[in-house]
C-alpha cells in the first residue's frame, strides 16, 4: 500500500519536473516496471563491486539495483535534477552516493571516491535532448573506466544512437519494450 503511494507521488513529481524543464527530464513518466527489468536483467550482480546509474530521477531503477547489489558494493547516480536529488537523497542505503552533477563529470567523482574500476554503467539519460558534443564527452568517459567484463547500459525512446554505440562499442545488444510510456529501446553495450 505504502509502495502504491509512493508510485503516485513519484509519478507526479515527475510530470511536475517534466513541465518545468522537459528537455532536461526527457520523459513524461518514471520508467514502468518492463523497462527496469529490461535495464537490469543484463547484469551479473555475483562480485559487483561498483555501479554508476547516470539520471536515476525519482529512483526507479535505483531500487531495483540496491535490491540486488552486493552489501559491500556502491552505487554512484548522478543527476542534475534538484529536486529529483532531494528526493533520492532520502534513501536510507549506505551503498547509494547521490551526486548532483552532470554525468560528465563522472572520472572526477571516481577519483574522489577512490574507484579505479566500474563493473556496469546504467543510463537513463536522454541523449536525444543532450547536445552532440556533451553525449560524446559521456561516451568518452564510460569507455574509458568500464572495466573489460563491464556493460554499459542505456534505454532511448529510438534507435539514434545505435548506430554510434556500435561504433564504439564491440557488441551491442537491442533489445525493446512497448510496456513502456513511450516504448522503449534498451541497448546493452560490452567489449
Ligand atoms: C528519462 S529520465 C529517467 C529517470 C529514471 N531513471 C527512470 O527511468 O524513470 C532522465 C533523467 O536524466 C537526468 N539527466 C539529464 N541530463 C543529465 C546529465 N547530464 N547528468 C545526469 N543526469 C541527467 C534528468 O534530470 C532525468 O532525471
Amino acid at each position: 500500500m505504502y509502495y502504491q503511494t509512493d508510485e503516485i507521488v513519484s509519478k507526479k513529481e515527475f510530470l511536475k519536473e517534466f513541465f518545468k524543464q522537459g528537455k532536461n527530464v526527457g520523459a513524461v513518466a518514471p520508467s514502468s516496471k518492463f523497462l527496469v527489468k529490461k535495464m537490469v536483467d543484463p547484469i551479473n550482480f555475483t562480485n559487483v563491486k561498483c555501479i554508476i546509474e547516470f539520471g536515476p530521477g525519482t529512483g526507479i531503477i535505483t531500487h531495483e539495483l540496491l535490491k540486488k547489489m552486493p552489501s559491500d558494493s556502491i552505487l554512484l547516480a548522478f543527476e542534475i535534477n534538484k529536486e529529483f536529488c532531494e528526493r533520492l537523497n532520502k534513501i536510507n542505503d549506505p551503498r547509494l552516493v547521490i551526486i548532483s552533477d552532470s554525468a560528465e563529470k563522472l572520472e572526477q567523482y571516481l577519483v574522489e571516491h577512490k574507484i579505479d574500476k566500474v563493473d556496469y554503467i546504467v543510463s537513463s539519460l536522454p541523449f536525444a535532448m543532450i547536445p552532440n558534443k556533451v553525449v560524446n564527452a559521456i561516451l568518452a568517459i564510460v569507455t574509458k573506466v568500464l572495466s573489460k567484463e563491464g556493460a554499459f547500459i542505456q534505454y532511448q525512446y529510438s534507435l539514434n544512437v545505435y548506430k554510434r554505440l556500435r561504433t564504439i562499442f564491440k557488441n551491442v545488444d537491442l533489445n525493446f519494450t512497448p510496456m513502456n510510456l513511450p516504448p522503449a529501446f534498451v541497448f546493452t553495450c560490452t567489449n
